[in-house]
């Protein structure tokens, strides 16, 4: 294959992505793939830096727009600098969170709208994923399964905010199901992960 994938990894805090994202790339290398494996925000040096301001917990005065465009910015590196050079050498990129995060947050998480729709496209130049993982789960189990953990800025929003985050990723799936593969996330880890391996053996 000529071209790679670009598959990323979207859900509420808690719901189980990067332990599946791990799972996804064992058995990708095991089928010989090269793996590139990145995080949202971040990924780059830039993208890094971007990241600190956008969850340090003392940045409590932040304005739902600055936060909605650092993290647009954040991820134009990102796609500049990591994902499509990746996807174009033959590599499978899994990244954690993309767009969709942007949306389910910002704009039904804050209430911003389609604003940050239209912001994320100009971002990434219309660059979207081949497919994306949507790890359904109640975000209250969600924040039980991570409640032992020091807590960022963003995950210690209010509970309000979380539950309108998981409405956003369901209205998501249903406006994209091309490309948005929703997964019954509060099952066990092996079971979902089968399940994910199956939609992207379908891909390659
Ligand atoms: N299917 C599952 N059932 C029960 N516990 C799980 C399951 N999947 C993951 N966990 C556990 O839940 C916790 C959160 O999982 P994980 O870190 O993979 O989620 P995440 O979506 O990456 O979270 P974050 O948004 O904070 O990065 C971990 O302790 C993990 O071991
Ligand atoms: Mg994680």
């Amino acid at each position: 294959m000529s071209k790679g994938l670009f598959i990323t990894f979207e859900g509420g805090d808690g719901s189980g992505k990067s332990t599946q994202i791990e799972k996804l790339k064992d058995y990708l290398e095991g089928k010989g793939f090269h793996v590139v494996l990145t995080r949202e925000p971040g990924g780059t040096k830039i993208s890094e830096d971007i990241r600190e301001i956008i969850l340090d917990s003392r940045n409590t005065e932040m304005s739902d727009m600055t936060e909605t465009l650092l993290y647009a910015a954040a991820r134009a590196q990102l796609v500049e600098q990591v994902i499509r050079p990746a996807v174009e050498r033959g590599d499978m990129v899994i990244c954690d969170r993309f767009v969709d995060s942007s949306m389910a947050y910002q704009a039904y998480g804050r209430g911003l709208g389609d604003i940050v729709w239209d912001i994320n496209k100009n971002a990434v130049g219309d660059y979207m994923p081949d497919l994306t993982i949507l790890l359904r789960l109640d975000p209250e189990a969600g924040m039980g399964r991570i409640s032992g953990r020091k807590q960022d800025r963003i995950e210690l929003s209010s509970s309000d905010f979380h539950r309108r985050v998981y409405e956003g990723y369901l209205a998501l799936e249903k406006r994209f199901p091309d490309r948005i593969k929703g997964i019954d996330a509060s099952r066990g880890i092996e079971e979902i992960s089968e399940e994910i391996i199956n939609i992207v053996q379908d891909l390659i």
